[in-house]
């Protein structure tokens, strides 16, 4: 057993609000919206939406909720849930998806398993079908497997969107992306939820395959001697504490015409428990770095999305998996290894096992073919410092590619924030001993740790997400509970449909 969600399946439907049948009703209020909008389902439920806006108890402010039972008897589904949508303007495409998750959120908890969606905003177009779509799914998300005897909350199995009759066609085709990208979301947050100990990097491994193979896409392992045949030095030396061996995980998707042109490379940092190593972290948190693979889950499940959207330039996926221990093998500080590229490297701190790993891999994607590149990591606290919570770190170059990934990620609803990669930055990498070290010291860690894999991208595009302060949810919100995001899925999705690859 190892999903934790079951992804409902969900329709589009023109019809009347009375003639919807589900266990919940679900309409969004924006909180400058007239009696009009609403008169059809305050008289269905005799009143009491008309009774609490005059009383101030819903006023459409974001993520409100309120619940009324049906009194008219001619409708078939018996309860219904407002969620407030704040005002009309700031109704964007990101709103609608955080809306949507407060609905999916709160259906769940009411144990509804089969819900109806209402919301007028959808004839603003299809895009904002897709957003709810993808809220919907990651709001009803819940993780309880490794929970026994707990009482399980249903999930979502029905939803039925409400949409106006021209417009079915176009909502179809956005209820279907939107399925695709949600999902994939979720089971990004599945992988890094899992406890370090059964989630080995030849877990991680087993589960890409299983995830991503298909029709149009492969999945292939590098084992132990493949590694070394390789010369991936880097992952060999931060895999060598540990008794679990490395996995290199590659993922290639072939559209089905096949034209010369650009390739892209995504690669996710995987390391399936990060102790530190002989450089050891403090034991608080700790338990944390059992998602130190989030980057590498929103790759594998990006790849997967990839596969079932099918855009028209190949795409190679690559997650080196690893367990960063301390064991009598391990690296020490002051260690050199030798990357796959020739590069050699000064192991100054042996927790900055990120970029190493990372390195190695970037230098892959090249061998392999890819011509631009991502890559996805919680690669530092550094970053956590800088940005917080809310946006994951930007690093890269050259500057019109950085903005592709921004506007890519801003349209999808993830909020990126670049900080800059100055030439002069990469000075704090240098070694006494070898070509440079993996530390840069207290200062602008987030952009040395981006430095450190920016020499091993020649003069590709590249860029860096560093998502350790994004990849997991230490609050619970009305739109999200705590444990993994899966930050990054959508926006590597995305990517590939940019324009420019066109
Ligand atoms: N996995 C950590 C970074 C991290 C920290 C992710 C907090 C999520 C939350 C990474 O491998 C690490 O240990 N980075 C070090 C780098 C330092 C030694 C230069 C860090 O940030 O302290
Ligand atoms: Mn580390
Ligand atoms: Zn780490």
């Amino acid at each position: 057993m190892h999903t934790a969600h079951d992804t409902p399946l969900i329709s589009c439907r023109s019809k009347l609000l009375r003639e919807l049948e589900a266990d919940l009703l679900c309409v969004l209020l924006l909180s400058d919206a007239d009696d009009d909008s609403v008169r059809e389902l305050d008289t269905a439920v005799g009143g009491a939406i008309g009774r609490a806006r005059a009383s101030g108890e819903l006023s459409g402010k974001l993520h409100e909720r309120f619940f009324a039972d049906v009194s008219d008897v001619s409708w078939r589904c018996r309860r219904v849930l407002v969620v407030g949508a704040g005002p009309a303007d700031a109704y964007t495409q990101t709103r609608a998806r955080l809306v949507a998750a407060t609905v999916g959120m709160t259906a769940r908890s009411h144990r509804a398993v089969r819900i109806g969606f209402g919301c007028a905003q959808f004839a603003e177009g299809a895009s904002f079908v897709q957003a709810t779509v993808e809220g919907l799914l990651v709001g009803a998300f819940r993780d309880e497997r490794f929970k026994s005897g707990s009482a399980e909350t249903p999930p979502i199995a029905q939803v039925e969107l409400m949409v106006a009759a021209p417009m079915l066609e176009t909502a179809r085709a956005a209820v279907t992306r939107g399925t695709v990208l949600g999902s994939a979301v979720n089971l990004a947050r599945e992988l890094s939820n899992e406890p370090g100990n059964l989630f080995t990097p030849r877990v991680f491994a087993d589960r890409a395959i299983e995830l991503v193979t298909g029709s149009q896409t492969t999945v292939e392992v590098l084992e132990e001697d493949a590694i070394a045949s390789r010369k991936m030095g880097l992952v060999q030396g931060v895999a060598q504490g540990s008794a679990e061996p490395p996995r290199v995980i590659v993922m290639r998707y072939q559209p089905v015409v096949e034209t010369p042109g650009p390739v892209l490379g995504l690669v996710g940092k995987g390391v399936t428990f990060d102790s530190g190593g002989i450089s050891i972290k403090p034991s608080a948190g700790m338990d944390q770095m059992k998602r130190d693979m989030a980057g590498g889950a929103a790759v594998v499940c990006a790849m997967r999305a990839i596969s079932q959207l099918a855009p028209p330039i190949p795409v190679i996926g690559i997650v080196p998996a690893v367990e960063n221990m301390p064991g009598g093998r391990a690296i020490r500080p002051g260690d050199v290894l030798t990357a796959s590229n020739g590069k050699r490297v000064e192991v100054l701190n042996t927790d900055a096992e990120g970029r190493l790993i990372l390195a190695d891999s970037l230098t892959l994607a090249q061998e392999l073919g890819a011509t631009h590149l991502v890559d996805i990591a919680t690669l530092t606290g550094a970053c956590v410092v800088a940005l917080g919570h809310h946006a994951s770190g930007l690093v890269g170059s050259p500057t019109s590619w950085v903005e592709t990934i921004r506007a890519t990620a801003d349209r999808a609803g993830e909020a990126l924030w670049p900080l800059p990669a100055f030439d002069e930055y990469a000075e704090q990498l240098k070694s006494d001993t070898a070509d440079l070290a993996n530390i840069g010291g207290r200062a602008a860690g987030a952009i040395t740790a981006g430095m450190f894999l920016k020499a091993f991208c020649g003069d590709r595009p590249w860029a860096h997400l560093d998502i350790a302060g994004t990849a997991w949810h230490e609050d619970t919100k009305p739109y999200h509970g705590k444990g993994a995001s899966g930050v990054g899925v959508r926006t590597l999705a995305s990517l590939p449909f940019e324009a420019e690859f066109g």
